[in-house]
């Protein structure tokens, strides 16, 4: 059976596209799916941070993957920073890197180019992080990432990476690909339907928290950016706006947005379901939420760190040998050789 692997970043608070791009792919398939998910708070410290809203920030992710169904019995959820592996497969990796590869990223030129000062203050670490990412990725022994459609572009440079160790060095990682959530792989921001729904949008207006509650999903739904016309069809290019919402009605329900389509006479009874529909998918998820307690969550992660910890080091071993280094594991005891001392002086 394949394996799985889903990373979400503590750099705001999770919004309806991460539910439907990733969380709710992960709770569907970790019944058939040996799956990994883990809280990549390394890469929130890829742009200017707070030490104490990161702590914060890691812990309310952590709490609401385990409210929207993520089974800590069937997968291992974990913090990245508690594996210590991330950050040593990171340089390794970065060894078999090129910077033209690093640079050709499209999320780190959009990034970087936003930058006041023209990017020349931007963080090494936001050149490098998808270089990071395939290390979470080959980490774990995966197979298949399930991400949202921005994130395509660094799972085929993990699998380039992979693939060029692998004949470099001998066949240590094994090479993972894409799945694309079946719907909903990219909704964009309710205000501005060409732009994504994003945990760090400017405006927090056109963005679906997912511990909004009711009144402001309500709110936000009924003022989103609609289109000319007044025909519900299923168009992303002709229609953005009211795709957009019917990708959010299917993000809740499983359903394909073309056929939710045939379904709505205007876009007020549209934006009226799919105000609906996420208030209805999120009160439980809100409720199971609120009742986990800090300490909870911070022991559930660190469990789940302890299970992941074996196979990430084992790789890392891997890796390390293959490279020239030596496993890293402790020379077992009674092993041959004497540690050399000091020569005598002359
Ligand atoms: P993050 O937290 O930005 O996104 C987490 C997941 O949510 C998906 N997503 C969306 N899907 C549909 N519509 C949207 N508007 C939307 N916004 C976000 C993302 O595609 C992602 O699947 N770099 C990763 C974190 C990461 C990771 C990994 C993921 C680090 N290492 C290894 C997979 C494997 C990220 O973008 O997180």
């Amino acid at each position: 059976m394949s394996r799985r692997i889903s990373g979400f970043k503590p750099t705001g608070h999770l919004q309806l596209g991460n539910y439907a791009g990733a969380i709710r792919p992960v709770v569907d398939a970790q019944h058939d799916h040996p799956t990994v998910a883990f809280i990549a708070d390394l890469h929130a410290m890829t742009v200017p941070h707070d030490p104490s809203r990161l702590r914060e920030l890691s812990l309310e992710v952590g709490g609401l993957l385990l409210a929207a169904g993520v089974d800590p019995a069937r997968t291992v959820l974990y913090r990245q920073s508690d594996l210590t592996a991330h950050s040593e497969l990171h340089y390794l990796l970065e060894c078999v890197t090129s910077y033209g590869e690093a640079h050709r990223m499209i999320q780190f030129k959009e990034a970087h180019f936003k930058n006041k000062d023209g990017g020349s203050g931007s963080r090494l670490s936001l050149l490098t992080y998808p270089v990071l990412q395939a290390a979470d990725i080959l980490l774990h022994d995966i197979d298949e990432v399930p991400v949202g459609r921005d994130q395509r572009q660094h799972v085929e440079l993990t699998r380039d990476l992979a693939l060029r160790f692998n004949e470099r060095y001998g066949p240590v990682f094994t090479v993972p690909s894409t799945v694309l959530a079946p719907v909903a792989a990219r909704l964009a921001d309710l205000s501005d339907p060409t732009a994504k729904m994003g945990k760090t949008n400017a405006s927090a207006n056109g963005v679906l928290f997912l511990l909004d509650p009711p009144d402001v999903l309500r709110r936000k739904i009924m003022r989103a950016v609609t289109d000319g016309g007044t025909e519900v069809v299923y168009d992303p290019e002709g229609k953005p706006g009211v795709s957009n919402l019917l990708d959010i009605l299917a993000g809740c329900t499983g359903d394909q947005p073309a056929e939710i389509a045939t379904k709505y006479a205007n876009y007020g009874e549209l934006k009226e379901a799919a105000a609906a529909a996420v208030i209805d998918l999120l009160r439980p998820i809100q409720r199971r939420y609120h009742d986990l307690s800090p300490e909870d969550i911070e022991h559930t992660l660190r469990a789940g760190a302890d299970r992941a910890r074996e196979r990430a080091d084992a790789t890392v071993g891997r890796a390390r040998e293959a490279l020239g280094l030596t496993s890293g594991r402790r020379a077992p005891a009674g092993s041959r050789g004497t540690p050399v001392t000091a020569a005598p002086a002359r």
